[in-house]
């Protein structure tokens, strides 16, 4: 049995011990999925003013202004992706049973909250498997949600591909503030159109620049970043994990993460050494990208769960 077919397995098994133990963590992803129906709206964080998200948090930088830009939408909704406007759309509909256990570990909502849950790394074993069209279609759909205000932060800095697909002008961010001490986070942030979605851009790129992934600059900044929003979402677009060793020091700050993996092309040994890569992080969900859809079924994605670990 290979491993995406022990995750959907997994999926449609009925839960083998209580939810509250603590090795059931495993299999959070499962039963956060199955659990989601039964969150509660009222328990969402209240709704804040977008102009004020990600700015200035404290006194000192107090300066800072981050720039609003406007989406692509008619080019996002061409290539398939989800937009404000076709929020009823197939991708929306699918991104919506993924995020679910992904927002409710980070928050606690109906299961055990993850330890740096709302930190989450979309990643994949190799090049063009769909990591940045989920990383984006994920931001878009929790941002969607009138409560959750996300930052989406394009880690693949060797190939940044985050504002192109949005459709945005980037100039400095991810790299640049990994560089220069002097560099406000806020200021280098791209505030959108669709309400709670803003942008971190990778920044100017030069030639070792994956290498400031695994720096201690980039674990101070993803800790801050979390430690300074709980109750935000910071969904990470990432570079493939057997690519790049930065990629897993990357992983090892992550609550959770989301591993794609392309249908009917990725070797199964690439997963699993994938998997190996990222085993310090508690959740992984594996997502089956471009499968074909299975006749009489919804999912265009076929299966998204946990890997036993
Ligand atoms: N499920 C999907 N449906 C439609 N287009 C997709 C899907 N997954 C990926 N793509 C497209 O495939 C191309 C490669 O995907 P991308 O997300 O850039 O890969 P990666 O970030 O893993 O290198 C992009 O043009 C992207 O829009
Ligand atoms: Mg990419």
């Amino acid at each position: 049995m290979s491993i995406i077919e022990k995750a959907a397995g997994k999926l449609s098994a009925p839960p083998a011990r209580a939810e509250t133990e603590p090795q059931a963590r495993e299999s959070l992803i499962e039963g956060a999925v199955r659990r989601s129906r039964e969150i509660p709206a009222a328990s969402a964080p209240p709704v804040e003013d977008p102009a004020t998200i990600w700015g200035a948090a404290s006194e000192a930088e107090g300066h800072a202004r981050s720039q609003v830009q406007q989406v692509n939408m008619a080019r996002l909704s061409h290539m398939g992706y989800i937009t404000p406007e076709n929020e009823k759309g197939q991708a929306a509909e699918e991104f919506r049973i993924i995020k679910r256990p992904l927002i409710a570990n980070a928050f606690g909502l109906g299961t055990a909250r993850v330890k740096n849950g709302n930190l989450i790394m979309v990643t994949s074993a190799l090049p063009g498997e769909g990591k940045t069209y989920c990383a984006i279609n994920l931001a878009i759909s929790m941002a969607m949600e009138m409560e959750r205000t996300v930052l989406l932060v394009d880690a693949d800095v060797a190939r940044p591909r985050v504002p192109e697909y949005l459709g945005l002008q980037a100039d400095r961010g991810l790299l640049d503030v990994l560089r220069d001490k002097d560099l406000h986070l806020s200021d280098l942030l791209i505030r959108t159109d669709i309400a709670k979605l803003t942008v971190l851009p990778a920044g100017r790129t030069y030639k070792r620049a994956t290498e400031l992934l695994a720096s201690s600059a980039m674990t101070q900044l993803v800790e801050d970043i979390g430690n300074r929003y709980p109750d935000r979402i910071i969904v990470f677009d990432s570079p493939p994990l057997l690519a790049t060793s930065e990629a897993s020091v990357l992983a090892s700050h992550m609550g959770q993460i989301v591993l794609v993996v392309e249908s009917e092309r990725t070797p199964q040994e690439a997963v699993r050494e994938a998997i190996n890569h990222i085993q310090s992080c508690e959740v992984v969900g594996l997502l089956l990208n471009k499968a074909t859809p299975m006749p009489g079924s919804d999912y265009y994605y076929g299966y998204y769960g946990s890997y036993g670990k």
